[in-house]
């Protein structure tokens, strides 16, 4: 029998017309998405006038994503969306280095590095000596895994930002650990930095009476044969937006030492230790 569209059966009237040979999991996930999407309407009553902001929104939104920008990937952040979907999917036990949100600046095919090397080309900012260990859970060490590190540069931009500012792969690189399991670089001690927000997403932060700011973190993803990847930044103790990460990325075991150096090659010290889970 024919299902009829009604404020009352809306949900039923779509998901009815759905096939039969359809991908099973397409069908469970946009069921599930228009369950949802219905009932967002019903709850929050939306206006027409409503609607058609919305829709504004994200035309204004696709319209501004290109090669170098993706404003959908900083809604989703900015929703706490990327945040949630890495959760459910990267559940870890206690004492394993949790994930964060990768954001729009890794590049892939860093130059690799010798451990020790300090990947700042631009002479700029507050040196720091990173340094720790990759171990597994039982504190073993692991051995050629692969780091890939990224901050900002003292004035709030990435390389990539500012290419005819900065030298290509200032603040990048990738190391790889001996039989140790140690790591150790030089970078910079990164400092917070807005998010990209001449766009639709920036214009929602300002009417939602939120800034566009991140805490000061160093990106890093480790990999090793027959580990999970470890995607997640450390972040700079004492920050001020630790508690208002504009993507909601920060978690209490992620917020490292950066600790004064007396009589160093570096100004700063941040030690930490990677720990990895079997995939
Ligand atoms: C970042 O940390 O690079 C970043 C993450 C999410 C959105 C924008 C930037
Ligand atoms: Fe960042």
């Amino acid at each position: 029998m024919a299902v009829y569209f009604s404020e009352e059966a809306s949900v039923e009237a779509v998901t009815a017309r759905v096939g039969t040979n359809v991908d099973p999991r397409l069908a469970q996930v946009m069921a599930c998405l228009v369950k949802h999407l219905h009932a967002f309407a019903k709850e929050c009553q939306l206006s027409q006038a409503e609607w058609e902001t919305g829709i504004a929104f994200l035309t204004r939104a696709g319209q501004m994503c290109s090669e170098e920008r993706q404003e959908f990937i900083l809604l989703s952040d900015t929703l706490g969306f990327s945040m949630l979907v890495d959760a459910i999917n990267n559940r870890r036990p206690a004492g394993a280095t949790e994930n964060t949100v990768l954001g729009p600046f890794h590049v892939s095919g860093a130059p690799i590095r010798q451990m020790g090397d300090n990947i700042t080309l631009d002479g700029k900012g507050e040196s720091c000596l990173y340094e720790g260990r990759v171990l597994d859970l039982d504190g073993n060490p692991i051995e050629a895994a692969r780091i890939d590190v990224w901050s900002d540069n003292p004035d709030g931009f990435y390389d990539v930002q500012q290419p005819d500012v900065q030298p290509k792969w200032n603040n990048r690189g990738i190391f790889s650990t001996g039989p140790d399991g140690a790591y150790r670089f030089i970078g910079i001690k990164p400092v917070s930095y807005p998010i990209p927000n001449d766009g639709p997403v920036g214009q929602m932060l300002g009417h939602l009476g939120r800034h566009p700011y991140r805490p000061a973190h160093m990106h890093f993803i480790v990999t090793a044969a027959g580990y999970q990847k470890v995607m997640t930044h450390t972040f700079v103790g004492g920050d001020p937006y630790l508690d208002s990460d504009a993507v909601f990325g920060v978690k209490e075991t992620l917020i490292a030492p950066f600790e004064r150096v007396s009589n160093g090659s570096t100004l700063w010290r941040s030690p930490f230790d990677f720990v990895l889970t079997r995939s």
